[in-house]
């Protein structure tokens, strides 16, 4: 449906400034650069999201991840209703933690210990504590580009060198909590290589996006992933996968899976939750033993584990886990969307090229493959602006930013891809 007005939203954005930071709760919400305000969405159902002037789209962010089902889900929403009659919350052990570990460690081998808590921020905050208070070591390695939510020793992005030191990237940040971070190169064996050579005994742990979605989707190469579980185990570093946006996504056994690749720890989000707070992380039993109260790395949260989120969890994984089909399903939806854009890119001869994997899917606006977040930096932010305006005017509500992944879900029908492909042509001949 082609957007009509939006006068509701614009008022409440108004009201929201005045009192929220930039009006929202999560910056990338804000349209920041993008030249319009964002829409206020006040329901969801399937794969349409409709915003408080009456405008429907197709959805393309599904609450950044969380929603693989689609919105509005029934089964979800039902086993919930039912939860909510037995109370929100209790600060106390339930069943339904025994069980989504449990689920969890069926799925994915590599976890054989697991602790909930509430944010993907949160998880890897944690695993990294737990890293560093098993080897007993300070330096963390990351990748340039790759984002881990917004715990301060990991906000930090690289210049374009090979090896940086840590410099953040908000203020805020004292530089001396960054010092110990060190950002490689992704894709780049020989960055990591570097690295090792000079601090190889001083590194706790190397943490990395498996399959980056938040420099826009970049894949790491198999023999990169090779590489960096090699080295680390050389090193005795603890290799921290952070499968918080690819976890249940990418396949049912996250990339970890895809790659065959074994991290010694693992840190969940989004689809854990089923659209409700969560993060998880885990792994190797002798690392996980230093958690509190077992071991002697402290961690703990309030509403960690809480009923409502672990209910959710639990019935998005269970069905995950019953039908299969639903990745081939993403796959096939995936494959047809990234062809019709691609066909797209080359009728209109626009200097375009598309990342997919599975069911996460950027258009960079770049002619050159992108396989890093240098390559990623040098995209037309001007013509992505006009194409995601363009794009919203006609019903297609995509991340607002060029460095954002979009997700397919399994409420998106063959109506909405070509739907979507009929938009993309459309907008392609005016840009
Ligand atoms: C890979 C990855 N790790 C961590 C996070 C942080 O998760 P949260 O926003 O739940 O704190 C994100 C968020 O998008 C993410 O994509």
């Amino acid at each position: 449906m082609k957007k009509t007005n939006n006068i509701k939203s614009e008022e409440l954005f108004k009201r929201a400034k005045e009192l929220i930071p930039g009006g929202v709760n999560s910056p990338v919400r804000a349209f920041k650069g993008l030249d319009i305000d964002p829409p206020f969405i006040v329901r969801a159902d399937g794969s349409k999201i409709y915003d408080e002037d009456g405008n429907e789209y197709i959805d393309y962010i599904g609450s950044y991840g969380p929603m693989i089902l689609g919105h509005n889900s029934e089964i979800v929403n039902n086993k919930l209703k039912e939860q909510i009659d037995n109370s929100l919350s209790f600060g106390a052990p339930t069943r339904l933690e025994v069980e989504i570990a449990e689920l969890i460690r069926s799925i994915v081998p590599s976890v054989e210990m697991i602790r909930m808590v509430n944010s993907g921020t949160e998880a890897t905050m944690s695993a990294l504590r737990v890293a560093r208070g098993y080897t007993g070591r300070s330096k963390i390695v990351k990748f340039a580009g790759n984002y881990h939510g917004h715990g301060d020793c990991l906000l930090v992005q690289a210049g374009s060198g090979a090896l940086t030191h840590g410099v953040p990237s908000s203020s805020g940040v004292p530089k001396s909590i960054t010092d110990n971070t060190i950002v490689a190169e992704y894709n780049s064996i020989e960055s990591v290589d570097n690295i090792f050579q000079e601090y190889g005994n001083d590194i706790a742990a190397v943490i990395m996006e498996p399959i980056s979605g938040n420099m826009g989707v970049v894949p790491a190469a198999q023999e990169f992933m090779d590489y960096v579980r090699k080295i680390t185990r050389e090193y005795n570093s603890v290799l921290i996968i952070d499968e918080v946006m690819t976890g249940f996504r990418v396949a049912l056994a996250g990339a970890q899976s895809l790659y065959k690749v074994e991290p010694d720890l693992t840190c969940f989000g989004k689809i854990i939750g089923g659209g409700l707070p969560v993060g998880a992380y885990g792994g190797k039993k002798q690392i996980m033993q230093c958690v509190a109260p077992l071991g002697s790395v402290y961690q703990a949260g309030t509403l960690s584990g809480n009923p409502l989120s672990m209910t959710a969890g639990i019935t998005t994984l269970t069905y995950l886990k019953n039908n299969p089909k639903v990745y081939e399903e993403l796959e096939n939806k995936g494959q047809k969307l990234q062809k019709g854009i691609e066909k797209a890119i080359a009728d209109f001869k626009i200097e375009a090229t598309v990342n997919r994997v599975g069911s996460m899917v950027t258009l960079f606006f770049s002619k050159k493959k992108i396989e890093n977040y240098g390559d990623a930096k040098k995209c037309n932010i001007e013509v992505f602006g006009k194409y995601f305006r363009a794009m919203l005017q006609h019903g297609i509500y995509l991340p607002p930013s060029q460095f954002e992944t979009f997700f397919i879900s399994q409420a998106h029908s063959e109506e909405d891809i070509e739907n979507t492909i009929k938009a993309v042509r459309d907008v392609f001949s005016t840009i």
